[in-house]
């Protein structure tokens, strides 16, 4: 075997893999004298930690669970005014984690919760922060179920050992007393120790009622709020912006008017009996010509 097919296997072995593909590209221009070897090395080396860097950043957005992936370029703040645009975007400095504050947006469906939780989360990941996302019924549920077989210890670990936790619409569902009861344990432990990012469409004070027990509620609540940046979104839903548009405009209530006060009636009234006469007298005459011909 050849120097360079040894060296080649030597590059495998070590899993530089950029360095590999580039190795022969950078041994010809040296053997040029186009740049020289300690250049060739040095933009080597260079390339192989961008590449590794990369699907480390790739890597901890795979294992967040995102629901998808959308950034905060991808959110349109003149579409929801009511939205701080400057301090969303100064989350992509992960101050925040940094300093394990909690991020809380509240609103009604559609105005972007989701999006804003996630794409600060995926500012997180790509820069090698671990995050994990999760939707509250799933998490309340998987703690349950590791309850039931012993393990809620090690499931509290798992959750508590993201630098972020995203925890997707609190409040969509009932929270029963036990399930409060596991919350309210892994949300103590996160306490001013590592950051959360919860969703909810229920303003505060209605979370005394959403978990069945006021008193969890409010510890819960409590540290949630401590070192917390809380946005209340009071916008439109995203969603339905098109329908608004449609119904925004001018001869839209005009002809919907008309339609439900004249166009159904008049289909009722008119067109549907013309129909219904029209088959009986079709089949009756079917039968008379049948019975003749019989
Ligand atoms: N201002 C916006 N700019 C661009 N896309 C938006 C905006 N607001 C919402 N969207 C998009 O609309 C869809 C719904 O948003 P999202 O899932 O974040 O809503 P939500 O507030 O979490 O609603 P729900 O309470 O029903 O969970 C997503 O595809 C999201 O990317
Ligand atoms: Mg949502």
């Amino acid at each position: 075997m050849s120097n360079y097919n040894k060296l080649l296997n030597n590059l495998e072995k070590l899993q530089l893999l950029k360095t590999k593909e580039n190795i022969n590209d950078y041994l010809n221009l040296i053997n040029d004298k186009k740049i020289d070897v300690v250049q060739a090395l040095y933009e080597l080396t260079t390339d192989e930690i961008n590449m590794k860097e990369e699907k480390a950043m790739q890597g901890c957005v795979k294992v967040a669970n995102f629901p998808y992936i959308k950034t905060l370029d991808d959110y349109d703040f003149s579409f929801q005014p009511s939205i701080n645009k400057d301090k969303i975007i100064e989350f992509k400095n992960l101050r925040f984690l940094e300093n394990k504050e909690n991020i809380l947006f509240i609103g009604s469906p559609g105005v972007g919760k989701t999006h804003l939780a996630t794409a600060i989360g995926i500012e997180a990941a790509r820069n090698r922060q671990i995050t994990y996302f999760i939707n509250c019924n799933d998490l309340i549920n998987n703690l349950k179920k590791a309850h039931s077989e012993n393990r809620l210890e090690d499931r509290l670990k798992f959750y508590n050992k993201y630098k972020i936790l995203i925890i997707d619409e609190m409040g969509f569902l009932p929270i029963d007393k036990d399930g409060a009861n596991m919350l309210f344990q892994l949300i103590n432990r996160r306490y001013e120790k590592k950051s959360i990012i919860v969703t909810s469409n229920i303003p505060f004070g209605k979370w005394s009622e959403l978990f069945g027990d006021p008193i969890l509620a409010n510890a819960i609540l409590d540290r949630l709020l401590h070192h917390c940046h809380v946005f209340n979104i009071t916008g439109k839903s995203y969603r339905t912006k098109d329908l608004i548009e449609l119904s925004d405009d001018t001869n839209r209530p005009f002809l919907t008017y008309y339609a439900n006060l004249i166009i159904f009636p008049f289909l009722y009234i008119v067109i549907f009996p013309f129909l219904y006469i029209l088959v009986l007298t079709f089949t009756n005459k079917e039968h008379i010509r049948i019975c003749i011909q019989k």
